[in-house]
Formats: C-alpha cells, sequence, structure tokens
C-alpha cells in the first residue's frame, strides 16, 4: 500500500497509480451524474479492494442509490472503510470513514459534519464537497447548502479538475437560497466551461423556473441535449421533468405529458427520484383538473414497492401523492410508525412532518379537502426539513391552496394566494386562482 495523489493533487492510500486513476474516474463519475459510476466503482474496487476510499465511495453510493437491499452493502462497506482508514488510511481518509460510519447509523447530522471538517483541511475535496452538497439539500438546510460551497470557493482555480462542478454547485446554492442572480451568472460560466455539467445546467433551471421565465427555461434545457442526455443517468429525467414544469405553467398539458410518456417516465423504475418526478407531475396536473388515465395506478403499482423503506421522508411522501391519486390508501400510519420506532436523523421528522403531510395527502386524494387543508396548513413551514428543492416542495403548496379551494375556504385561499403572488407574480395559474377567489370573497360578503 502506497501513498499516491488523486488528480487534485490530495494524497490517497492505494496500491498504484492505476488505482488511484481508478479512484479518479470513479470521482469524476460521480460529479458528472455518469451512467458509468457503477462499473467506474467496480473498477476501482478490483483495482484496489483495500484502498479506504475506495470502501468509503462503495457506502456512500449504496446509500445515495436510496435502495433498501443496498443499505446492508452499505454497511459492509463502513465497516471495511473504517477498519482499513484506521490501520493504513491519512487523516482525510479517516475523516471520510467517520462520515460514513454517520451515515449508515442514520446520524446524518455527523455525517455532514465529518464531511465539512474533511473541507477546512481539504477545500479541493470535492468529494467530500458534493456529498456535503447532497445532504445539505436532503437535510433542508439552505443556509448551510449555500455557504459549504462558498467557504472553499477561494481554494479553487479554474485549471483545478472539477472547478465546473463547484461553480454548478455554487451556483445551486444560491439559487436555493434566493440568489437568483449571482446564481445564474455561476451556473452559465460552469455549463461555458463544461456543457456537459447537468448539475450546472440543471441549476440555471431552477433560477429560471423560480423567476417565472418559462419560455427561457424551455429553449435552455433543449439547447444542447446531445452534451449530457444519454451520458447521464436517471438524473436526467430530473431536467427533463423541469422542463415540464415550464410547459405546465404556460398552460401546455400535453407538451407536460409527452414529456411524461417519452422523458422523464418513459421507464417505470422504482428509483426515489424517478418516481418523485412522476408523482410530482401527475398531481400537479390533478390540481389542474387534467386526467392522467391509467399513468395514476402505474405509478403507484411501482411506487407500493418502495413504500415499506421508509429511508427519506422526502420519498415516502412523494410514494403518498401515487398512491392518492391512484386512490390507495394513507401512508400516514405507516410514516408515524416510522418515526416512533427510529431515533436517527429522520425519526422525528417522519413523526412531526411527513405523517400530517401524509395525512393531508391522503385526505386530498379522497375529496376530503377541508381534512386536507387542516393537516397540511400547519406543517407546510416546516416542510423545508424534508429536504428536496423549493421547486419540487412546490406541489405541497399547490395542494393546500387547490384543497382550499375545493373546499370553499376562499378567505384562506385568498390569503395563500396573495402570499404566492408575491412570490411568482408571473405565474398564469396562480392569477387565475387569486381572481377567482377574490370573486368568492366577494361574493359571499355581498350575500
Ligand atoms: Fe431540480
Amino acid at each position: 500500500m502506497q501513498t499516491h495523489q488523486d488528480k487534485r493533487g490530495l494524497a490517497i492510500t492505494v496500491a498504484g497509480a492505476a488505482a488511484a486513476d481508478a479512484h479518479d474516474a470513479l470521482t469524476d463519475a460521480y460529479l458528472g451524474f455518469r451512467i458509468d459510476t457503477g462499473g467506474r466503482l467496480k473498477a476501482a474496487l478490483q483495482a484496489d479492494p483495500e484502498a479506504p476510499l475506495h470502501q468509503t465511495m462503495a457506502g456512500y453510493i449504496f446509500h445515495l442509490m436510496c435502495q433498501k437491499p443496498l443499505l446492508e452493502r452499505a454497511a459492509a462497506a463502513s465497516a471495511k472503510a473504517t477498519s482499513l482508514a484506521e490501520n493504513r488510511g491519512n487523516a482525510r481518509e479517516k475523516l471520510h470513514a467517520q462520515a460514513l460510519a454517520a451515515w449508515t447509523a442514520g446520524d446524518l447530522r455527523a455525517a455532514v459534519q465529518a464531511l465539512e471538517a474533511v473541507l477546512i483541511d481539504w477545500p479541493t475535496d470535492v468529494l467530500a464537497l458534493k456529498l456535503a452538497h447532497y445532504l445539505h439539500f436532503y437535510l433542508g438546510d439552505v443556509a448551510e447548502h449555500r455557504d459549504s460551497v462558498a467557504r472553499v470557493m477561494p481554494h479553487w482555480r479554474p485549471h483545478i479538475p472539477g472547478y465546473a462542478a463547484v461553480l454548478g454547485m455554487r451556483a445551486f446554492g444560491l439559487e436555493e437560497a434566493g440568489h437568483y442572480d449571482e446564481a445564474e451568472r455561476f451556473g452559465r460560466r460552469a455549463v461555458e466551461l463544461d456543457p456537459s455539467d447537468t448539475w450546472s445546467i440543471h441549476a440555471v433551471t431552477h433560477v429560471l423556473e423560480m423567476q417565472g421565465r418559462h419560455r427561457e427555461g424551455i429553449a435552455w434545457v433543449a439547447r444542447d441535449v446531445s452534451a449530457w442526455d444519454g451520458k447521464v443517468h436517471n438524473f436526467a429525467n430530473h431536467v427533463w421533468w423541469h422542463k415540464a414544469l415550464y410547459h405546465l405553467e404556460l398552460d401546455e398539458p400535453e407538451a407536460v405529458l409527452d414529456l411524461y410518456d417519452n422523458r422523464f417516465r418513459s421507464e417505470a423504475t422504482d428509483d426515489g427520484l424517478d418516481i418523485a418526478n412522476a408523482a410530482a407531475m401527475l398531481m400537479r396536473l390533478k390540481c389542474r383538473d387534467v386526467n392522467c388515465g391509467d399513468r395514476w395506478e402505474a405509478l403507484a403499482a411501482v411506487a407500493a414497492t418502495k413504500a415499506a423503506d421508509h429511508i427519506l421522508p422526502f420519498n415516502d411522501l412523494h410514494i403518498a401523492l401515487a398512491f392518492a391519486g391512484a386512490g390507495r390508501g394513507s401512508l400516514a400510519d405507516a410514516m408515524a410508525a416510522r418515526g416512533a420506532a427510529g431515533d436517527d436523523h429522520w425519526a422525528a421528522i417522519y413523526r412531526d412532518i411527513a405523517a400530517p403531510m401524509a395525512a393531508g395527502i391522503a385526505a386530498y386524494g379522497t375529496g376530503d379537502y377541508a381534512a386536507a387543508v387542516k393537516a397540511l396548513a400547519p406543517v407546510r413551514y416546516a416542510w423545508g426539513a424534508i429536504g428536496g428543492s423549493h421547486a419540487q416542495r412546490d406541489v405541497f403548496q399547490q395542494m393546500l391552496i387547490d384543497a382550499a379551494m375545493r373546499a370553499g375556504d376562499w378567505r384562506h385561499a385568498s390569503a395563500l394566494l396573495a402570499e404566492r403572488q408575491a412570490l411568482k407574480p408571473h405565474s398564469r395559474d396562480t392569477a387565475r386562482r387569486a381572481a377567482q377567489a377574490a370573486a368568492a370573497v366577494s361574493v359571499a360578503a355581498a350575500g
């Protein structure tokens, strides 16, 4: 076992130069959402199964895939990584092994803290940066998500491999924190430097979504598809999902369904993000009275196979959307039981936030709109803790508004719509609903 350097000059403990190259190739694949990430992982493990960071990366990737059968493999990789790092790893590799062990134990705060500790001493550890970016995102840490990348920026230069990806992370952190102009500058610069960097493309799609620039957004996603589509794994589906969001806002449901059928739900996968894309889009259409036919049941049948996993409340809540649309039962009790049974990071969030949301979603599905409002309204300022983006969680806000309107709770609907119009002054759907609610309130006042 020798010390080599990765392509950013960080020391890694590996058997030889070929294993160091395999580490770099795996890191690049992970950073770029590349279709060959699994193959790169296998190659790294074959090149040197005793390299501490190879085992740690295996554990990280198993967790990132969010599949129950892979959690045992993540735990095995974590145990091996801990032992290897203790016996022969350097200080950075030991911290990575600690991050993986904390993640495996369900202590996501400790995991992200270990990654942030890596970044204090090794700010060009792009693997730690990307993993911290992911965890802050799912922990709902908007300010930390932004600042985590800001802290390392002074140490990055354009010649350091991964620079464009770092700019893309900076862009997305800024976007989620509401700094849209700065986010767009970083995102566009990143895409100029690396047209295939899908996370950077995606960061700009979020800016355009949040600013209501829907026509620009459609053109942005479609402008250089060959640079990323077909090279990126299922994250590409999420980019197509964003294009569908723009069409939805422009009152083009046929285009939305075309993208659903031919892009982001063309395959009936059981991946959590794929299910989330599909369920959230069908629910947005349902709120607009668009008939989605048998898509609901097809989606719910796949989602049902993941309903007992309870790995991420974000994923569970999207399964709940699929169930609500397909006329299946409530998942609120199961989520509450998951909360009561665990002592990990997610337990309290399942109990206090996800279970009430699931109750509201189920009530919406059965047409008990007053109950939906009653369940969703009290937790709406807390549901950032389930993670995901503002654009993704917006489906729950749209359901709350729609439920208030369908329940005839016009004053509440009108108040929610006033708030939404202040945030989204270009939204046609919001303007239409606000006018409808205002008219209903004045009729009631006149009566
Ligand atoms: Fe997104």
